[in-house]
C-alpha cells in the first residue's frame, strides 16, 4: 500500500481549493481554529465521518461538533427550541462556544453517534472561517489528535499524530485559546455546561441569567459521551499536585534528578520563585496559561522524563476549565 504524504499548506486560494477537493472526495483535512486544531470531513458523507473515527482511534459512542462559519444557515442542522439560545449566538458567536440543540437529522448519524441532538459550533479563527465559508458545507471534526493524546495547538503537533495518515493540514499557526470550546446544552430551560472552556459558566449567567456548571458525573451518569473516556495524556511520565503540597512536589522532582532523569515543572508564573529547578511556565492570568497548557504538555514529551505539575490557580474562573484539562492529563498524586 502506498503511504499518504501529508501536506502543511498555509491557508489561501491555491490550498483551499486542494482542501474543498479532498473533503468533498470524503476525505480529512485538519484545520486550524481558535481554540484547537481538528480534524475536518464532510459532515453528511457516512464515509467521511467513519474515516474520522478510524484514523483518531476514536470510540464509537463519542459523537463529534459540526463546524460552520458565521453567516450559514443553522435551521439547516438543528431546532432552536428555547429564546436564550438567540442570545447565546449573539454573544459568543463566531468563539469558543459549542451549542448542543435538537438535530433535524441532515447530517450522517455517525456523526451524533445516534443522539437526537447535534453540536453545533462557529470558529472565530480567520483561516478556519475561510476554509469554512470556501466550502459553505458543514464539518464534523474532533480535536486533531490520537484518541487520549494531548490535543493538538499547532500543525506540527497535527503531524506528529497523523503523518501518512490524512492528505493535508492546513497551518493557522498556533491557537491563541489553547483549551477546547465549552460544550453547552441548550435543549433545555437552563443552560448546562458539558464541557467547560473559555466561555464560562458566569460569562453565560450574564446573557441568559442562569447556567448550570455540570461536573461530569450527574448520579452515576454521565452528561456528555466524551466526559467519561481518558483525554489529553503525553507521551511522558506525569505527577499533578495540589498547590499546598508544593514540598512533596519538590521531593519528587529532586529524586528523580537524583536517579539520573529529568524531571519538569509545569505551572503559573506566580510559582515561579517557589520551586527550584527546570520549569515550563504557563504564564500570568487564566487566557495565558489556556493558551499555553497543551503546548506546554507537547514540549514536555521531547523535553522531560516526568512532568511535574502544580494545580493553576490565577483567581480567574478560566482556572476551573484548566483544571478540567491538567486533572485528566496527569496523574493525581496529592
Ligand atoms: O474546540 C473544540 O471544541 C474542538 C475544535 C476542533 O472545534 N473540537 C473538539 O472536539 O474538542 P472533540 O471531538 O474532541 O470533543 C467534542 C465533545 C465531546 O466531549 C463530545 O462528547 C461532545 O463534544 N459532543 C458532541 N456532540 C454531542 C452531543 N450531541 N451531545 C452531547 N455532547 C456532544
Ligand atoms: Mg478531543
Amino acid at each position: 500500500m502506498t503511504k499518504t504524504i501529508t501536506k502543511i499548506f498555509k491557508i489561501d486560494d491555491n490550498t483551499l481549493d486542494y482542501a474543498k477537493n479532498l473533503i468533498l472526495n470524503e476525505d480529512l483535512v485538519a484545520f486550524p481554529t481558535e481554540t484547537v486544531y481538528g480534524l475536518g470531513a464532510l459532515a453528511t458523507s457516512d464515509v467521511a465521518v467513519i474515516k474520522t473515527f478510524q484514523v483518531k482511534g476514536r470510540p464509537q459512542d463519542n459523537p463529534l461538533i459540526v463546524h460552520v462559519h458565521k453567516d450559514y444557515d443553522l435551521s439547516l442542522l438543528c431546532e432552536i427550541e428555547h429564546d436564550y439560545v438567540y442570545s447565546l449566538i449573539k454573544a459568543f458567536m463566531p468563539g469558543p462556544l459549542t451549542l448542543v440543540l435538537k438535530s433535524k437529522g441532515s447530517v450522517s448519524s455517525f456523526v451524533t453517534c445516534g443522539l437526537d441532538t447535534i453540536a453545533v459550533r462557529m470558529p472565530s479563527h480567520k483561516g478556519c472561517q475561510q476554509f469554512l465559508k470556501y466550502l459553505d458545507l458543514p464539518i464534523s471534526a474532533p480535536s486533531a489528535n490520537i484518541s487520549k493524546h494531548t490535543s493538538p495547538v499547532t500543525a506540527e503537533h497535527v503531524y506528529n499524530d497523523f503523518n501518512g495518515k490524512i492528505d493535508l493540514i492546513l497551518d493557522g499557526g498556533k491557537c491563541e485559546g489553547g483549551i477546547e470550546s465549552t460544550v453547552l446544552d441548550v435543549t433545555k430551560e437552563i443552560p448546562v455546561i458539558l464541557r467547560r472552556g473559555l466561555i464560562t459558566a458566569n460569562m453565560i449567567k450574564k446573557v441568559v441569567g442562569c447556567c448550570q456548571d455540570a461536573n461530569d458525573y450527574v448520579d452515576g451518569k454521565v452528561r456528555s459521551p466524551g466526559m467519561k473516556y481518558t483525554h489529553y495524556v503525553p507521551k511522558c511520565q506525569t505527577a499533578l499536585f495540589s498547590r499546598n503540597n508544593l514540598k512533596k512536589a519538590q521531593e519528587l522532582y529532586d529524586e528523580y534528578l537524583k536517579n539520573g532523569k529529568i524531571p519538569c515543572f509545569l505551572c503559573d508564573n506566580a510559582l515561579e520563585n517557589s520551586l527550584i529547578g527546570k520549569k515550563l511556565l504557563l504564564g500570568n492570568n487564566a487566557k495565558e496559561v489556556a493558551s499555553n497548557l497543551y503546548y506546554m504538555l507537547h514540549l514536555a514529551e521531547s523535553v522531560c522524563d516526568i512532568l511535574i505539575a502544580i494545580e493553576v490557580n490565577t483567581g480567574d474562573d478560566i482556572d476551573l476549565s484548566v483544571m478540567n484539562r491538567l486533572s485528566k492529563a496527569c496523574k493525581k498524586i496529592d
